[in-house]
């Protein structure tokens, strides 16, 4: 039923508590609550795990990517070797990349760099992108624009997506640049503008939380066309679970949410954002 287009089963974490994370997975799927999880990369070997878990596991597919924090150990060396991973059966995206400016993990002219060269990679391949953006709004979607993500030779490279509102062109479908603002916690003014650049955005487990008036009205604002639902699993817990560590099956709140907020059934939020999940990645169903 649910899709959780962003998680984290490759994060470095003991073994059994792996094991655990993947048995939930795997009754919530025969439960009927979940379908598929993605498994996104931050650095070389967890792109490499999420790789391995794509291929062991009919429900998972898998990114490879450096995230801004890990850029500070990047080289040619690993670019050339995610991107063989990339090539694989089952990874669909290169991700997550992006700017963390709250964090700084990483200097930022060093992620800049591996930023630029994550989405080049990207273009080479003809292959959706996971963004991953703190505190760096406006740089995010300079470099995006700037190294080719919304241009129409990219947008050529991907069928049309529905737009069943309108909302960008009046025709019922307009163009899809695949690009995914994973764990989107911008304004629903910045929102707008990625939608209309032909971006998608990911909603998480913060729409559950307390006072977050901005992401609900993000979600309140851009029709359902263009958004996803994740965990970020093993962070980011929706409520009412906050604290406690996440795993995909608990998408589940974060879709609630999202009905709650649009007035539409959790099956129905469940169906869109599975469909547009699949578009978005590239999955056949
Ligand atoms: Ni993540």
């Amino acid at each position: 039923m649910l899709f959780d287009s962003h998680a984290h089963l490759n994060n470095d974490m003991p073994q059994e508590d792996r094991a655990a994370m993947i048995k939930k997975v795997e009754e919530a799927i025969e439960a009927g609550l979940l379908d598929y999880v993605m498994d996104v990369g931050f650095d070389l070997e967890s792109s490499k795990l999420a790789a391995d878990h794509a291929a062991a596991f009919s429900w998972c597919y898998a990114a490879a990517g450096c995230h801004p924090h890990d850029t500070k150990d990047m080289d040619d060396m690993q670019l050339a070797l995610i991107k063989g991973l990339a090539r694989k059966d089952k990874v669909m995206a290169i991700g997550e990349i992006g700017l963390d400016f709250h964090y700084d993990h990483s200097p930022r002219d060093v992620q800049r760099e591996w930023f630029r060269k994550q989405i080049r990679l990207a273009n080479e391949l003809k292959m959706p992108i996971v963004i991953h953006s703190r505190e760096a709004d406006q740089e995010v979607m300079d470099i995006l624009k700037e190294e080719g993500a919304f241009s129409e030779e990219r947008k050529s490279w991907f069928a049309k997506r529905p737009d069943t509102a309108g909302y960008v062109s009046a025709d019922g479908e307009c163009p899809d640049a695949r690009v995914l603002l994973h764990c989107f916690s911008g304004s629903a003014e910045l929102g707008r503008q990625y939608v209309k650049l032909g971006a998608t955005l990911s909603i998480a487990g913060p729409v559950t939380y307390k006072n977050n008036r901005k992401t609900v009205a993000v979600v309140s604002e851009i029709p359902l066309d263009f958004l996803l639902v994740e965990t970020d699993s093993p962070y980011l817990t929706p409520e009412p679970f906050r604290g406690k560590k996440n795993a995909p099956p608990l998408v589940e709140y974060t879709a609630a949410k999202v009905a709650e907020i649009k007035g539409l059934s959790l099956e129905e939020v469940a169906a869109a954002t599975k469909a547009n999940a699949m578009r978005f990645y590239g999955i056949r169903g």
